[in-house]
């Protein structure tokens, strides 16, 4: 009886240490993801549609707007989307970034295919 509790627990630690071997060589993954053939609208009647979607449907304001300008946003006032949630989920803490048009904090500097690519196409 002995011998086999220890040859199951010999088993199970082989078992969790080669799971432990196999999550840590996963660790640090890369993909390479193609940019979207995309080019954003400048047709104001589908622009402000998009700003309908961003700001009524698709909730972004909940993540990246500011939690300092909460209130004026509940108030239905369009806030800037400047980020500011910290999310702490563990293991981790999250924080949507800023998605204004700043080139220096924000997204100002990403082309469409990149903003396409990160925002509505792949999460990441
Ligand atoms: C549930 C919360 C949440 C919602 C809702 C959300 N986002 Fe995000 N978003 C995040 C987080 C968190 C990140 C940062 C991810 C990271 O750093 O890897 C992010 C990243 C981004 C990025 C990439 C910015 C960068 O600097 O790389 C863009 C663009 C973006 N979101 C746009 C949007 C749009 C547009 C919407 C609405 C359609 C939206 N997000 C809704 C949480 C959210």
């Amino acid at each position: 009886m002995k011998k086999v509790l220890a040859g199951l627990g010999a088993a199970l630690l082989l078992f969790v240490v080669g799971l432990a071997v196999y999550v840590a060589s996963r660790q640090h993954l890369k993909f390479s993801v193609p940019l979207p053939a995309v080019a954003a609208a400048t047709d104001p009647a589908v622009v402000e549609r998009g700003r309908y979607v961003v700001r009524n449907l698709a909730s972004c304001p909940i993540c990246h707007g500011d939690p300092k300008q909460m209130e004026r946003a509940q108030a239905g006032e369009e806030v800037p989307l400047s980020g500011g949630f910290e999310f702490n989920i563990p293991p981790g803490k999250f924080y949507p970034s800023n998605i204004t048009p700043d080139p220096e904090t924000g997204i100002g500097r990403f082309s469409d295919g990149e903003i396409a690519r990160a925002a509505l196409r792949r999460g990441a």
